[in-house]
């Protein structure tokens, strides 16, 4: 399998001959058991109900805005808004004859196209670390999201990965570079603060487990350790005793691998 640095690679998803991997590593997230508790989480704590106008920033293929859109039905309106005009097109392909209430757009989540006030409540799943400014992009949802309403966030703390099955020291210095590929690698441990910050009250923090199965993991870690060997930082041949030690593991039963996630939900103040 080809991988992709999925740090760069997610800042700009185009219609290239990499499409495909992320198309991959996107269906397969959502099928990951930690995504599927993340989301039942944040639906609960966004409180979605029927005729409500639903914004998901970063809406990737869209698997998540159709479930919203099915909750929100005929009298409510979900809008998926995603950088990537490749990762929209496919989403509207997908979603073109199911009949919902949803729409998707191309869009920056750090200069949102709506008016202030327009959703009744506002998403973001496992976008926000790819951001080059974490406030900049919550302070556009809670613009965007009228007084009373809701938003909520699922996102990872990467420097906290830990992994069995690989030389410990190498495994460190390879979480650090990926960690340290992202704007915040440690945005988990602050999205309470950064959503306090933004002026949001209420402020609701679930932390998870995100237990990767190795196949997903290797899509994680594969660009970084690409990347990192061909600049320098990993020689190939411990790049490859690394892969090798981790692929031993699968086949012993003791590879595990797993960092953990936040889901965090807040409110905007002020009367709906
Ligand atoms: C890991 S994917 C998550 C996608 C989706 N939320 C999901 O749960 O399947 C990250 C998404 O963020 C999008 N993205 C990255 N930078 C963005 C930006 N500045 N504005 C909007 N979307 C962005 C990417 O195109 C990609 O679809």
């Amino acid at each position: 399998m080809q991988h992709h640095d999925i740090t760069s690679g997610f800042q700009q998803v185009t219609q290239s001959a990499s499409e495909q991997f992320f198309l991959e590593f996107l269906d397969r997230a959502d099928t990951l058991a930690f995504v599927k508790e993340a989301q039942g989480h944040m639906r609960t704590l966004l409180d979605v109900r029927p005729g409500q106008r639903i914004l998901d920033v970063g809406c990737g293929l869209g698997h998540e805005a159709q479930r919203i859109a099915r909750l929100v039905g005929p009298g409510g309106a979900v809008v998926g808004v995603d950088k990537s005009a490749a990762l929209v097109a496919e989403a509207q392909r997908r979603s073109k004859l199911l009949d919902l209430p949803l729409t998707f757009e191309t869009g920056d989540a750090l200069a949102l196209d709506f008016a202030n006030n327009t959703f009744d409540h506002c998403r973001m799943e496992r976008v926000l670390m790819f951001l080059a400014d974490a406030s900049q992009a919550i302070a556009e949802m809670v613009r965007v999201v009228r007084p009373g309403g809701h938003i909520a966030l699922f996102e990872f703390d990467l420097d906290a990965f830990m992994i069995n099955g690989g030389d410990k020291v190498l495994t460190r210095r390879i979480v650090h570079l990926l960690a340290d590929s992202m704007p915040i690698g440690q945005l988990g441990r602050c999205l309470p603060y950064l959503l306090r910050e933004a002026g949001l009250v209420e402020v609701t923090s679930v932390p998870l487990l995100c237990e990767h199965p190795f196949v997903h993991f290797q899509g994680v870690f594969g660009g970084t350790v690409s990347q990192a060997v061909a600049a320098g930082e990993l020689s190939q041949a411990e790049a490859d005793a690394w892969w090798n030690d981790l692929n031993n593991a699968v086949t012993t039963g003791s590879f595990y691998a797993a960092m953990p996630g936040f889901v965090v939900a807040a409110q905007k103040q002020g009367r709906s």
